[in-house]
């Protein structure tokens, strides 16, 4: 069963109104939504307990009796790799309580084990053994094994759903999976990981990403290899915005002096092959692909004003076994990421000074109109995420042109 809604948060009715009625002429939201402790609670519970939440590829828990244990919105889970499947479970034993793995860390054991009293659980969370407890584990393996967390594979990456009740994983996606099938992220490699602390609200890195107006003054090498002003965005059905900016002329790749491999997914045609195609997943997966690799960014809000993202780097196994050497897309984007991170940090000291008022949004900023407009209407509602949001009908005036029509793109905006 669904979850009810929840009360929103205290912010200016008018000024939320203002964004789903009115845009562009209407600008961002209140400084209190990046700022607002209640705010935080109102968006770890909508968004990250009752979305879903990526964990990370499967494959950092690509052998039999791997374990990591995480925290997504406070809670802490377990990721066991069993000998075809992941599971996800409460990270406490069924016993007292006690944390399975400590959280942050991972192992690899044959079991999982409790190291208090000793309880011992297969892979598969059921209970294998309680000293002293005669039979118990015998009587009721499934009763008193490990509490299973709702999850879902798609793509190589793993998702949880703490509430149980987001509608599935494939309908929340919407078109983005089919999209990204001709990069095969199934089977990517992982070739680099870069973690950072960014003092800022996750939302305005969620912005960020949604435009690239701040490219040419933020971002002098990005902006010698990619085109920053031509460029579609994407006709989204789902949870997710984007668009895709092409490759400038003389580069080949995403690299800082553009050059690369000259070698393309064979999915792609020669045209795609020459796009940077950008997909934010909300509440929290970035997927940026390229002809030659995708980067990846997971954002998890912390606090407030405190994020932490971790960006990593797939390549096809097919252009490693050429012997390419990954190491320029990593070296590029952690260049990319710190100034971006750079940006999203004084936007958080600007917009929370006193007398501030946002300003209007660019033509190429509809995409991250959209992505507040998603969010003003949260505030507004406090339904949960699903399927069918954002939808024009949910907010005629804010989404006046996502009804164009297009197969993957629906209208000039970058
Ligand atoms: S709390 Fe785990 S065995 Fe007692
Ligand atoms: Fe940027």
């Amino acid at each position: 069963m669904r979850e009810p809604p929840i009360r929103g948060p205290q912010l200016p009715a008018d000024a939320l109104d203002r964004i789903l009625t009115a845009r562009p002429e209407a600008a961002g939201l209140p400084a209190e939504a990046y700022t607002s402790a209640e705010v935080h609670a109102f968006e770890q519970e909508l968004l990250q307990r009752r979305g879903w939440v990526c964990l990370g590829r499967t494959d950092q828990v690509a052998e039999r009796g791997a374990q990591r244990a995480l925290t997504v919105a406070g809670e802490g889970v377990l990721v066991v790799r069993d000998t075809e499947t992941v599971g996800v479970f409460v990270n406490a034993c069924r016993h007292r309580g006690h944390e399975l793995v400590r959280s942050g860390c991972a192992v690899r054991r044959a079991t999982v084990w409790c190291a208090y009293h000793a309880w011992v659980y297969r892979l598969d969370g059921t209970l294998r053994a309680a000293p002293r407890f005669g039979d118990l584990a015998e009587r009721d393996p499934v009763g008193m094994g490990l509490t299973p967390v709702r999850s879902e594979e798609w793509h190589g990456f793993l998702f949880v759903n703490l509430s149980g009740d987001a509608p599935s994983l494939a309908a929340t996606a919407g078109n983005l999976g089919p999209l990204l099938e001709a990069y095969e992220p199934a089977g990517l490699i992982r070739t680099a990981e870069h973690e950072y602390e960014v003092s800022a609200n996750w939302k305005l890195l969620v912005e960020n990403y949604l435009e690239c107006y701040h490219c040419p003054s933020t971002h002098p090498e990005l902006s010698k290899v990619q085109r920053t002003t031509h460029g579609l965005d994407f006709e989204d059905r789902g949870l997710w915005l984007g668009g895709y900016l092409d490759l400038d002329n003389d580069a080949v790749s995403m690299s800082l002096d553009g050059r690369g491999p000259d070698w393309r997914f064979p999915g792609l045609d020669e045209e795609r092959a020459r796009q940077v195609c950008y997909h934010a997943l909300l509440p929290g997966l970035f997927i940026t692909a390229m002809h030659d690799y995708l980067v990846v960014h997971r954002i998890q809000p912390l606090a407030a004003d405190r994020t932490r993202v971790v960006c990593e780097v797939l390549f096809p196994r097919a252009l490693l076994d050429l012997g390419t050497d990954p190491g320029y897309a990593a070296e590029f984007w952690d260049v990319t990421n710190r100034q971006d991170w750079q940006a999203c940090e004084s936007v958080q000291r600007g917009i929370t000074r006193p007398g501030f008022t946002p300003g209007p949004l660019a033509p190429e900023e509809e995409g991250l109109g959209r992505f507040l407009a998603t969010m003003a209407f949260l505030y507004r509602s406090g339904r949960s995420p699903s399927a069918s949001w954002p939808t024009p009908a949910a907010y005629p005036g804010a989404l006046r042109t996502a009804a164009t029509a297009g197969t993957t793109a629906g209208r000039q905006a970058r």
